[in-house]
């Protein structure tokens, strides 16, 4: 049985998430400007969502742009919106025919026009696909994402829409951004760094948790073959006792 089979006989992770990271010191290692590191960076994106799709992972997200990244020089954000962009009117073909549906969270508002009008475009061409949902973080960040939800839920209280005895994960869940999307199975984070950095707070509450030090645009097909197999040898309780799951 091949590497991919062996994975595919065991329990998959439904939805893996993603923290790519490390696409800067990838482009300094070899003397090139960040953006060059951004380009291979999109190139690691389209690997992974070749792999998943192959393996049958349902859901696939990516932190591809932080509310905090606004804060990058204006050159950088530039090239990375423009690289986002040119990436989706590429790829649209390669999602239509691999049946993938594109969704994207974050305060998409703050998008520049270009961008926002394109991943609409996008995301409405592709909303009937069924294979796999692969949603873009973009402008994300989990903490704005949970105050909008207590707020949108105050104002339910307020308007007399719900009552507070009714408030419980499901309602929460029902207003964040990923109200359409299982919890976090699996979340990896490339580069080194053992952070979350505002991703996904609430939904990664069961998450396994994968660090590598591969720097992303390095994120190969056997390096996400490793994340799964890691992830199937550990034993989720979920709060209770080994003995209680056996
Ligand atoms: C982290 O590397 C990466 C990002 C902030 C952006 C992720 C963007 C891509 C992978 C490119 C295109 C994306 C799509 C969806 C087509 P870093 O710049 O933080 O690296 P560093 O920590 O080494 O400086």
């Amino acid at each position: 049985m091949n590497l991919k089979e062996s994975i595919q006989s065991k329990k998959l992770p439904e939805h893996i998430a993603i923290i790519m990271d490390g696409n800067g010191r990838w482009a300094k290692q070899k003397g090139r400007l960040r953006a060059f590191g951004h380009e291979n960076g999109a190139k690691s994106v389209k690997r992974t969502v070749e792999t998943c799709t192959e393996l049958g992972i349902k859901h696939l997200t990516l932190y591809a742009f932080s509310t905090e990244n606004w804060n990058r020089p204006k050159l950088e954000v530039q090239t990375l919106m423009r690289l986002l962009v040119s990436s989706l009117k590429k790829e649209i073909k390669t999602l239509q025919d691999n049946n993938i549906k594109l969704a994207a969270i974050g305060n998409l508002k703050l998008l520049p026009k270009k961008v926002f009008n394109e991943l609409n475009e996008v995301m409405d061409q592709t909303k009937f696909n069924s294979r796999m949902t692969l949603t873009l973080a973009l402008s994300y960040g989990s903490r704005e994402e949970i105050l909008n939800t207590v707020k949108e839920i105050s104002i339910k209280v307020k308007n007399n829409i719900i009552s507070p005895d009714d408030i419980g994960e499901s309602i929460i869940n029902e207003h964040l951004y990923t109200q359409n999307l299982p919890d976090v199975d699996l979340l990896i984070r490339t580069s080194g760094e053992q952070r979350i950095s505002n991703f996904l707070l609430w939904q990664i509450a069961y998450a396994e948790l994968f660090f590598t030090k591969v720097l992303w645009p390095d994120f190969t097909k056997e390096h996400l073959y490793e994340a799964i197999m890691e992830y199937q040898k550990r034993e989720r309780r979920f709060g209770k006792t080994s003995e209680q799951l056996n």
